[in-house]
C-alpha cells in the first residue's frame, strides 16, 4: 500500500541528524570568518529545522541564538537536544514562525544565519526581506544550493533544472547580493564529503530502515534519486555560503 509521500518523507528526515546539507567543521569556518560582532552578538537562525547549525555556533559564539521553523516536529526535536545538553533559553530560543512573515523589530539582530532555507523563498528575495532585521554592520551568512561548474553533466543539469531551475552560479548570486544592498564579505563551498557523512549517509539508511517497515514506496524512490544525481555528477554543484555584510 502506498502512504501518503509528504508523511514519508517527513517521517525519513525526522530520523536525520539534520535536514540539509552542512557540517559542524563547515558552520564553524565560516563564523570564524565573520570580524567585527560584538562579544555576545544576537544571532537569528532562519529555517533551523532541528537547528543543528544553532548548536555548532553556540560552541564558537558567546551570545544568543533565535532559531525559528515552522515545522513543529523539527522545532521538538531541538528543544529536547537543548534541554539533553544543558543548553537554556538565554542561550538558546525556538520560535515557531514563518521566515516569509516576520515580524521583529528593525535592525534587532547582528547576526542572521541560514543554512539550506532561503532558496524556500528565493535568493534575492530572501536576502531583500530579511535585511531590515539584521543591525548596520552586521552579517548575513546563507547556504544555497549553487552551480559550480558551467559544463554540467546532463543527469544534474535535467534533475535540478526541474527541481530547482532558479539554482544560479556564485557569479549570479554574488550579484544578486551586492544588487539587494550587501558587501560580499566571501563565499565558502561545503565539501562533497559533508553531503554524504551528514545528510546523504544517514538519508540511506533511514530509507533502508523505513522501507523495511513500510514496504516500497515511490517516496523513497524519489529521495535516492535525488542522491544517485548527486554521485553520478558529484562537482557540479554543491551548497555554497554567502557572507554578507549590511553596510
Ligand atoms: C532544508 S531544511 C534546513 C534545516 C536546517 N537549517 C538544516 O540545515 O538542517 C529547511 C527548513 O525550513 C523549514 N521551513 C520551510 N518553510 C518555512 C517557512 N515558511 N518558515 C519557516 N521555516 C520553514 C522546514 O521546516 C525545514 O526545517
Amino acid at each position: 500500500m502506498n502512504h501518503d509521500p509528504f508523511k514519508i518523507f517527513l517521517e525519513v528526515q525526522l530520523a536525520l541528524p539534520r535536514n540539509g546539507p552542512g557540517s559542524k567543521a563547515a558552520t564553524q569556518e565560516v563564523y570564524g570568518l565573520l570580524r567585527g560582532l560584538p562579544a555576545k552578538p544576537r544571532v537569528l537562525d532562519l529555517g533551523c529545522g532541528q537547528a543543528p547549525e544553532a548548536f555548532d555556533l553556540l560552541d564558537v559564539c558567546d551570545g544568543h541564538i533565535t532559531a525559528v521553523d515552522l515545522f513543529e516536529p523539527f522545532l521538538d526535536k531541538a528543544s529536547a537536544r537543548a534541554k539533553a545538553e544543558g543548553v537554556g533559553e538565554d542561550r538558546l530560543a525556538f520560535e515557531r514562525g514563518d521566515i516569509e512573515e516576520l515580524e521583529y523589530d528593525a535592525e534587532s539582530f547582528d547576526l542572521i544565519w541560514s543554512e539550506g532555507a532561503i532558496y524556500l523563498m528565493g535568493f534575492a528575495e530572501g536576502l531583500q526581506a530579511w535585511q531590515p532585521f539584521v543591525k548596520h554592520g552586521g552579517f548575513v551568512v546563507v547556504s544555497e544550493l549553487t552551480w559550480l561548474k558551467s559544463k554540467r553533466t546532463p543527469i544534474a543539469e535535467s534533475y535540478w533544472g526541474n527541481a530547482y531551475p532558479t539554482m544560479g552560479t556564485v557569479a549570479s548570486n554574488r550579484a544578486l547580493a551586492v544588487a539587494a544592498g550587501y558587501e560580499v564579505i566571501g563565499t565558502m563551498i561545503l565539501p562533497l564529503d559533508d553531503w554524504r557523512d551528514s545528510y546523504y549517509g544517514p538519508m540511506r539508511e533511514a530509507i533502508a530502515d523505513a522501507r523495511h517497515r513500510h514496504g516500497p514506496q515511490p517516496a523513497y524512490d524519489e529521495m535516492e534519486d535525488e542522491i544517485t544525481v548527486f554521485e553520478k555528477s558529484a562537482g557540479d554543484y554543491s551548497y555554497v555560503f554567502y557572507i554578507l555584510k549590511r553596510p
